[in-house]
């Protein structure tokens, strides 16, 4: 069984290989493929496909089969039973946007690593308890932004966090600035419309930008 400390590390080798990690909700199986192709062709290998659709774990497994250039994750997973089947799917990371002693119960028994949610000094403090150092912040602007994260940088100062959550080119820069923000996640890379017209190219476009995104 892989140490937390090893699966910590484990995740951050993916999260810090590129400043943005795309969140995707894919509504047609068939989509999942090409997208995750047309992301790792733009510099974003690893991506979450949230289980926000009936479609998702189905799209969990075609892009870990068929692309193996990608590194796929799956994301909104909030109880073990959803862990379970993320896991099975063959999910290389998991993600929840936040925790519970169920899923922390899961991510115990399995070598894939866990990425929490926390906000709260509470909630950190929380999950620190439970070995957890590397969290995401969602929904990050809502929550109070990058200035909100940027307070939280010295009291917890050994915590490392992923924000997600009303994040674009206009604002991604202010939170890869910040020296407890690993990465950020977002949408903005692949839009619902251009996944439904099979704009691949452009997707791969916009992956591009993103990877390029300069961090601190
Ligand atoms: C998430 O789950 O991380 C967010 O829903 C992504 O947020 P965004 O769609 O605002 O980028």
């Amino acid at each position: 069984m892989t140490t937390i400390e090893q699966k910590t590390e484990n995740l951050l080798g993916v999260l810090e290989g590129q400043p943005v990690i795309p969140v995707l909700k894919i509504s047609r199986v068939a989509d999942a493929v090409p997208l995750a192709r047309a992301l790792a062709r733009g510099g974003l290998p690893a991506v979450e496909i949230t289980l926000r659709t009936p479609a998702a774990l189905e799209a969990i497994e075609a892009v870990a089969a068929e692309v193996p250039e990608a590194i796929v994750g799956a994301g909104t997973i909030l109880n073990g039973a959803q862990f379970a089947e993320a896991a099975a799917a063959k999910a290389r990371f998991i993600v929840s946007p936040g925790s519970t002693a169920e899923l922390l119960e899961a991510a115990s028994s399995s070598d894939i690593p866990l990425l929490p949610g926390a906000i709260t000094p509470g909630e950190i403090m929380a999950a620190q308890a439970a070995g957890y150092s590397v969290l995401k912040f969602f929904p990050a602007e809502q929550a109070g932004g990058a200035a909100f994260l940027k307070s939280l940088a010295s009291p917890f100062a050994g915590v490392k966090f992923c924000p997600t959550g009303g994040i674009g080119p206009a604002n991604a820069g202010d939170y890869l600035s910040l020296g407890n923000v690993v990465c950020v996640g977002g949408s903005w890379v692949a839009p619902d419309d251009l996944i439904a017209a099979g704009r691949w190219d452009e997707i791969a476009e916009l992956a591009r930008g993103a990877a390029g995104m300069a961090r601190r």
